[in-house]
């Protein structure tokens, strides 16, 4: 069986805390789209042209503890305005969410672009000043140096350019449901889409 969960939202929204929760719930494959970009923007940082970076992307570079810094954040939000980069990384997408099985993504585009026949379509949002102090706390936890007002202006800058972008700019799919998590727990939030979720599950 085919069954695809496609998760959209701007930076720090809880969309990736969600998705991994429910892909551990459901039994169902995970990915994190944003490591793609993070991985081709870590590539371009070292020198290495980004379209020819994609075209070489491999599992083993998609390491989260090498890829979840601001310069790489930023250096991915701008490889992936490209539109010759985002279409090197389309089949791999595409591919994994129709793995039999189950497969959740999360990202920016996962339910406008790449696979609009998703089965359940969800739409993470947070203000920026919350989604701000949670990646905030997340990177002093793994001891970067930043300061929350650094990160809040990354944060408005990323949304900035990703919404704004010509090719597959972020926005909700027309049939997605929207969940705000600014004053909404993780755990409210998993719950509601746990329960769309096997509304839709056949049999
Ligand atoms: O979710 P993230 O912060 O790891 O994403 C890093 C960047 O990659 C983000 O600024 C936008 C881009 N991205 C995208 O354009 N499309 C996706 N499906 C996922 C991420």
């Amino acid at each position: 069986m085919a069954y695809t969960v496609a998760i959209d939202g701007p930076a720090a929204s809880g969309k990736g805390t969600l998705a991994r929760a429910l892909a551990a719930h459901f039994g169902f494959a995970h990915l994190d789209t944003g490591l793609l970009y993070r991985a081709v923007g870590a590539r371009m940082l070292d020198g290495i042209e980004p379209l020819a970076a994609a075209r070489a992307l491999r599992a083993d570079d998609l390491d989260p503890a090498l890829l979840r810094t601001q310069a790489v954040a930023e250096a991915a939000s701008k490889v992936a305005a490209r539109p010759e980069v985002r279409q090197a990384l389309l089949d791999f997408q595409r591919a994994f969410a129709r793995r039999s099985g189950g497969a959740v993504l999360d990202g920016r585009d996962i339910g406008t672009v790449i696979c609009p026949e998703a089965e359940t379509k969800l739409f993470i949002t947070a203000s920026a000043e919350v989604r701000a102090r949670r990646r905030f706390l997340e990177l002093i936890a793994a001891g970067q140096a930043v300061t929350e007002a650094e990160v809040l202006a990354d944060v408005r800058q990323r949304d900035d350019r990703d919404m704004n972008r010509a090719d597959a700019p972020l926005r909700a799919a027309d049939d997605a449901v929207r969940m705000d998590t600014t004053e909404m727990g993780i755990d409210a939030v998993l719950e509601q889409a746990v329960a769309l979720i096997a509304a839709r599950i056949p049999g």
